[in-house]
């Protein structure tokens, strides 16, 4: 008995130190129409409080924050914090068609954005038509207060967020894009750094993204990839990479010249300024799965920002890292980079990989073309399923149990089995449906599922898929098609990396785990713009585990209503009709 009260002490006391050491933060984000001029042009872009990138949210782990997001601008919009698991709380993940309707213009929504395990760098963006390309910023979650890194403290650190500019308006592409149903020729114009395009652009050379460092100091360089549509290679003239960490966890240390990332993806770097004094370039190159560049696809130029040494030297022009940075077709490079990944593993920082796999899934994933009443329009699928957005949130129409918005029957297998790789595969595999199908799982089963990517239309690409609510371990990876009896044998069950974002290979396969531990409605999708808006999505609606704090919160009272949510052309012609009778019902 006074072991069980003293344990139960002590349990109550580090549960009070917990209560003790976590904070509360608020943030007022106001959405607003501001110029910006970048490549000798001028446009107008919805961001958040008059700067891009937005404001960066600092936490400790453990903290909350809560966001007040007020729209001024002339659309709805959502915003959602990319990694951060929120438990229990899909009400606050901020995903447009998912856990919520739009934020109108002229109201606003505060969001309660609840972090736990996650720590080092996330981000938050607008997850609502392709808003998220002004609309986004960093999130920095440090080691508990009164607790370091599993590194030596760095002297000081930097935020480079890699995006992309477009001279047009990015919301107007993607709505003449849909209305019929093929991908236009508006690619960025050109990629850029914490907003900024750098020396090599035109009109650009005043603007340059300057990063001042001092001599003989080591940095913790946090990398945010909000690229809309392509992988990027990026690399420092002169300077050696050590990645300790991505999407918000720990990994064993890899040094390197240069890294890859995907859409969606965030890199934590220590970068030790030992060269001489003077000026590098830092410079991202896309990353082509293609061995033959596009004639006139996107701009080879890159994207450049400078490394500055503090204290005097004559300057000379920075060096370039020609020789560490890859090629773009250097896909070989991407590939070799990302299969590098370990969790540290350690009693600190333990994994907890499931191993009592009760749900499988093997998802092929597609770019589609479909013929409908004689039209062809482009689609994207996960095992021939498109996401069709619902009129009603996924996560109202449950809630409330309210049927006709979404289905449970998202396969767990393609319809049939071929050569998921062959060339000129034919139109009996080829074709997708759209349907708002979603995954259901019990709380706390263990998952693992295996994307495998497909050749259809000769299109095989790279794939970042993400995760809501959840992280996953990344435990297999290859190339070709996924063999079941023999690629398992390979899996890291071990010290997999624990990430929120993965790539599918171009013509290849990953193997993921993780357990539904996280009672809600979490989508699942494609983090290249295109795709995710083609239908490459579903959703996970994890059940309820019976108690309260294996339960769902409440649905709080501020949610915005969905009677006018905006929707795209397409989608809307598709299911608006038998779903605004629905909508009056509530
Ligand atoms: Cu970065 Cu569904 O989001
Ligand atoms: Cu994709």
């Amino acid at each position: 008995m006074g072991l069980f009260s003293g344990h139960f002490a002590a349990l109550l006391l580090s549960v009070m130190l917990v209560v003790i050491e976590a904070e509360v933060h608020h943030y007022d984000f106001v959405l607003k129409e501001k110029n910006f001029t970048r490549l000798c042009s001028t446009k107008s872009m919805l961001v958040v409080n008059e700067s891009i990138p937005g404001p960066v949210i600092r936490v400790h782990k453990g903290d909350t924050v809560y966001v007040n997001v007020h729209n001024q601008g002339n659309y709805g919009l959502t915003i959602h914090w990319h990694g951060v698991r929120q438990p229990r709380n899909p009400w606050s993940d901020g995903t447009s068609h998912i856990t919520q309707c739009m934020i109108e213009p002229r109201t606003n929504l505060t969001y309660e954005v609840i972090f736990s395990d996650e720590e080092g760098t996330l981000w938050w963006h607008a997850h609502s038509n392709w808003t998220r390309q002004s609309v986004h910023g960093a999130i920095v979650v440090y080691p508990p207060r009164e607790t370091t890194f599993p590194f030596p403290e760095p002297d000081g650190e930097e935020i480079l967020v890699l995006g992309d500019w477009f001279e047009v308006d990015v919301n107007y592409v993607i709505h003449e894009e849909l209305k019929v149903g093929g991908f236009s020729t508006h690619e960025p114009n050109c990629s850029t750094f914490n907003s900024q395009p750098g020396d090599f652009h035109d009109c650009s050379k005043e603007t340059t993204y300057r990063w001042l460092v001092d001599y003989g100091k080591t940095y913790l360089l946090r990398l945010v990839d909000v690229h809309m549509d392509e992988l990027t290679f990026f690399a420092i003239a002169g300077h050696n990479l050590t990645v300790v960490g991505t999407d918000g966890a720990y990994i064993k240390p890899i040094v390197t010249s240069y890294i890859m990332m995907a859409p969606g993806q965030t890199m934590d770097i220590l970068v030790t300024t030992n060269q001489s004094l003077g000026e590098y370039y830092m410079a991202t190159r896309n990353c082509y799965s293609t061995t033959t560049v596009h004639p006139g696809y996107y701009t080879q130029i890159n994207a450049t920002a400078i490394l500055q040494y503090r204290g005097n030297y004559s300057s000379s022009s920075p060096s370039f890292p020609s020789s560490t940075l890859p090629y773009y077709t250097n896909y070989k490079a991407g590939i070799d980079f990302m299969s590098k990944f370990r969790s540290l593993a350690s009693e600190k920082y333990p994994v907890d990989v499931p191993k009592n796999i009760s749900t499988r899934m093997f998802v092929t994933v597609a770019l589609n073309e479909n013929v409908e009443d004689l039209y062809l329009y482009m689609a994207a699928s996960l095992n021939n399923v498109s996401w069709l957005d619902p009129t009603l949130s996924v996560l109202d129409a449950y809630y409330w149990n309210i049927s006709g918005f979404y289905t449970t029957d998202f396969p767990d297998e393609p319809p049939t089995y071929y050569n998921f790789l062959e060339e000129y595969l034919g139109l009996n595999v080829t074709q997708s449906f759209m349907a708002t199908k979603v995954k259901l799982l019990d709380y706390n089963e263990e998952v693992e599922i295996v994307f495998q990517s497909t050749n259809v239309l000769n299109s095989s690409q790279n794939h970042p898929m993400h995760l809501h609510g959840h992280s996953f371990y990344v435990v297999g990876l290859g190339e070709g098609n996924f063999n079941p009896n023999e690629d398992p044998k390979g899996y890291n069950l071990i010290d997999p990396p624990y990430q929120n974002t993965a790539i599918v290979p171009k013509l290849g396969w990953f193997a993921l785990r993780f357990r539904a531990s996280n009672p809600g409605v979490w989508f699942m999708h494609c983090h290249i713009e295109h795709h995710y808006t083609y239908g490459m999505n579903t959703v996970f609606l994890v059940k309820n585990g019976g108690t309260v704090e294996t339960s769902m919160r409440e649905r709080p009272s501020n949610m915005p209503s969905c009677r006018s949510s905006s929707i795209h052309g397409i989608q809307k012609s598709k299911n608006s009709a038998k779903t605004l009778d629905k909508l009056n019902m509530i």
